[in-house]
Parts: C-alpha cells; sequence; structure tokens
C-alpha cells in the first residue's frame, strides 16, 4: 500500500471508472498531431494503473475507444489500434509480475484481427488464478457503448426466457447487472472525467448510478499518478449517502 498521509487508506474507493478525455486538445495546443496526445496520454494510463495497485484499488475501468470513436479519421482510429497493441506488448510482463488482471468490455468482434489476438492473449495469461485475488483489474473498455452494451443484456435475458433457462418474473436489478459486459464487477464509486467536458458520453449508465464524479480540467496527457490521488482525495471528502439522510448514516 503507497504510504500516502493525504488518504484514508480504509476509505479507497473499490472501482474507480476513467473517461480519458483531452488528448486532441493537448496536441493542439502544442501544434503536434492528435495522435501524439495519445501517446502521451498512453503514459498517464501507465502512471495511473501503477498508483491504482499501489493504493490498493480493485479495479480500474480506462474507456480507451467508445463505438461513436469510430466515426474518427481512419488514420486515427488506425494510430489509436497501434498504440493499444504497442502498450499490451510493453505491460503483459509488468502485468503478470505485479498480478494485474487484464479485462475488456464491449465489442472485442469489432476490433481488427490482429489487435483482437493479443487482447486475447493477455487476458488469457493474466486471468486470476485459483484461489489468488488480483492486485487490480484493469478493465479496458474498447469499442464501447453503454445503451448497446445495455440492449445486449436485455436480448441474452430474452433468449434465455425463450429456452425457458429462468421466467420474466425472475428478472430483477442483480440479475440483468450481471448479463451487462461488467457482471461479476462492484459498480464504480468514482468517475473521473478529464479534460472539462461535462456529460457521460454513453458510459456505464447503469453501473454509474450511486457514483461520485469528479471532472478535472486537466488534459489526459497531464494527468498522473498525483491527480488521481487529488481525485481520490476529493472523493474522500464526499459524503455518500445512497438516498439516506446525513442523520440516518451518522446514526449508523
Ligand atoms: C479522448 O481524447 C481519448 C480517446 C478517444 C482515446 C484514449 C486513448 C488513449 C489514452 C491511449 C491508448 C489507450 C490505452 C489503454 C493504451 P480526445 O481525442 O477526444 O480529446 P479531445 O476531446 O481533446 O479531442
Amino acid at each position: 500500500m503507497l504510504e500516502n498521509p493525504v488518504l484514508d487508506p480504509k476509505r479507497i474507493p473499490r472501482h474507480v471508472a476513467i473517461i480519458m478525455d483531452g488528448n486532441g486538445r493537448w496536441a493542439k495546443q502544442r501544434n503536434l498531431p492528435r495522435i501524439m496526445g495519445h501517446k502521451v496520454g498512453t503514459e498517464s494510463v501507465k502512471d495511473v494503473v501503477k498508483t491504482a495497485r499501489e493504493l490498493n484499488l480493485e479495479v480500474l475501468t480506462l474507456y480507451a475507444f467508445s463505438t461513436e470513436n469510430w466515426k474518427r479519421p481512419a488514420i486515427e482510429v488506425k494510430g489509436l489500434m497501434t498504440l493499444l497493441k504497442t502498450y499490451l506488448k510493453s505491460e503483459v510482463q509488468n502485468m503478470l509480475e505485479n498480478n494485474i488482471s487484464l479485462r475488456c468490455i464491449g465489442e472485442i468482434e469489432k476490433l481488427q484481427p490482429d489487435v483482437q489476438k493479443i487482447l486475447t492473449r493477455v487476458i488469457r495469461e493474466t486471468a486470476p488464478k485459483t484461489k489468488v485475488k488480483p492486485s487490480l483489474t484493469l478493465n479496458l473498455a474498447l469499442s464501447y457503448g453503454s445503451r448497446s452494451e445495455i440492449v445486449r443484456a436485455a436480448r441474452i435475458m430474452a433468449e434465455k426466457c425463450v429456452s425457458g433457462q429462468f421466467d420474466p418474473e425472475d428478472f430483477s436489478e442483480q440479475l440483468f447487472a450481471s448479463h451487462l459486459y461488467t457482471g461479476g464487477l462492484p459498480d464504480p464509486d468514482l468517475l473521473i472525467r478529464t479534460g472539462g467536458e461535462v456529460r457521460l458520453s454513453n458510459f456505464l449508465l447503469w453501473q454509474l448510478s450511486y457514483a461520485e464524479l469528479y471532472i478535472t480540467e486537466t488534459m489526459w496527457p497531464d494527468f498522473k499518478g498525483e491527480r488521481f490521488i487529488e481525485a481520490i482525495r476529493d472523493y474522500q471528502s464526499r459524503e455518500r449517502r445512497f438516498g439516506q439522510t446525513s442523520e440516518q448514516l451518522q446514526a449508523e
């Protein structure tokens, strides 16, 4: 555990989700091509993953590529896929050494075959071993869109009803959540968005129901470990009421 006097080790969020925004603007401000923003952003990914592990987070979900991002210029999409491949190849050893388990949410089947291949390989190699809890689950959202995830879950459940695996009366929030890509993971406690925009961008709409939101003007390439700790410090100053009153919480 990272020795950090500013954080309360008992109130570290279990799951943090991040919308890594601002790479393009960061590059533009420096007269650099957009892909340079994504490249430097990859260094932020490494730093934040390291910090998340040191802080004992259970899950870190990063929005790396949305279903809408396919509409970007082909050269940018290609550049992002290359960065992802390079990241996975260069980090797999570090993941294994530090017991980090890679997971992925989204339409993986839509990614180009070479990206799918390395992704499935790293997921398989870093899969949690029996009886050994991963030090961190790194969950990459790739070709991910929350609405299509919800429709997909509804379709799978409808098919299970038709085939008699369960009845419509069995539907519950828990059962529904287990059919999302994130099935088995705790909901995020904290959503961080860099780059200053105040929106959810079709990200984890179901799972973020009770998350605390932290929006910073810092562009993703400038968001390193210390900024991450700052966000968690802010999270720790919040009172999470889950619909109850302050007095009820204090009485508990
Ligand atoms: C949004 O910034 C960012 C993305 C669409 C991609 C994020 C990808 C990385 C950080 C690098 C690769 C990922 C991994 C996991 C290795 P933007 O381009 O929309 O920025 P803008 O709003 O300033 O244009």
